[in-house]
């Protein structure tokens, strides 16, 4: 929901399959950021991002794992449903995890099938080119809307020798080229494009009447992807040469929790405004904390032992007060 200027408040439209199909050659490139979790999900959709991709890059990026190959159906079903949750207009949707389709294209049908009933996704991504069109198709008319990805396809690393760009030399264009058309004439709705060189990206764009949403492509695509912790700055690691820095929250996030740490330790955390109201009026409390618990390394707060100043029911002098509830 959002407020228009009267105060009133209307559902916002949410971006559909067709609607991103149909951004091919009209209107402004789509832009997609990865997200894993409601609080993230919010924020990124009230930025207006047309989608919301629940990218298997969980693993690296939630997990802190090396590669992709671990996620499960499971999880990526578990973090679609936070995602979908808060996305109030961008599209989400969910990646396809390693070997939750690749061994036919019924078991791709029935992991797509899950990916909607238990995740809430509204359409499924799966990497593969030609290979996968089969599975595509079918999922496709079970009506699951799929979004392919060809290119660096991240689940083949061991296959890839790892995270190289591709489509290097006439060869490998041409495979990335048959990749892209495949996925197309199986019915995607659009298909990243991951990794490859800009021309060959401007190329891919101008075979197929799908978008492509780029990631280190170039600026050539219909869109763009990227993983919301490299857009934020909250990766500590390598930063891939594609992934833009568009702010520092990972430096930000350290500064805020250092001085919370400080405060903590010096006992100015919490004060006053951030304390529910005591107990008072039982003659034991006087509405106010004791000096003892702002001073540092006291221990636990406890009520003061002064004049009360009001009504009702509270713990005696020295109690220990739980002020979360
Ligand atoms: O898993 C992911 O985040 C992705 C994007 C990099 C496109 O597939």
């Amino acid at each position: 929901m959002y407020s228009n200027p009267n105060g009133a408040t209307a559902p916002l439209k949410k971006v559909t399959a067709p609607e991103v199909r149909a951004r091919k050659g009209s209107g402004p490139p789509l832009a997609m950021v990865t997200a894993y979790d409601f609080t993230m999900a919010r924020l990124l959709d009230e930025a207006g991002v047309d989608l919301l991709l629940v990218g298997d890059s969980l693993g690296m990026v939630v997990q802190g794992m090396s590669n992709t190959i671990p996620v499960t159906l499971d999880e990526m079903a578990y973090h679609t449903r936070a995602v979908a949750r808060a996305a109030a207009r961008a599209h989400v949707v969910a990646d396809m995890p390693f070997m939750s389709y690749q061994v036919s294209s019924t078991q791709a049908v029935e992991s797509a099938g899950k990916l909607l009933k238990d995740g809430a996704a509204e359409s499924v991504k799966l990497e593969g080119g030609e290979d996968f069109a089969e599975h595509v198709w079918r999922i496709v008319r079970a009506g699951v809307p799929v979004m392919g990805h060809v290119g660096l396809m991240p689940q083949s690393v061991h296959a890839l020798g790892g995270f190289k760009v591709q489509g290097r030399g006439h060869d490998a264009e041409e495979k990335v080229v048959a990749d892209a058309k495949a996925i197309e004439e199986a019915g995607a709705f659009a298909l990243v494009l991951e990794a490859i060189p800009p021309d060959l990206a401007e190329r891919v764009t101008r075979a197929v009447s799908i978008p492509t949403i780029g990631i280190g492509a170039g600026p050539r695509c219909d869109g763009q992807v990227l993983v919301c912790t490299d857009l934020l700055g909250m990766n500590r690691g390598h930063s891939p040469k594609f992934a833009k820095r568009y702010a520092e929250l990972g430096d930000a996030i350290v500064a805020a929790t250092r001085r919370y740490v400080d405060e903590v330790q010096a006992g100015a955390f919490p004060a006053a405004e951030h304390t529910y109201k005591p107990n008072a009026g039982n003659g034991h409390g006087n509405g106010h904390l004791t000096a003892a618990a702002a001073a540092p390394g006291s221990g636990p707060r406890v009520l003061g032992t002064g004049t009360d100043g009001g009504g009702g029911g509270g713990g005696p002098s020295g109690t220990v007060v739980n002020l979360r509830h």
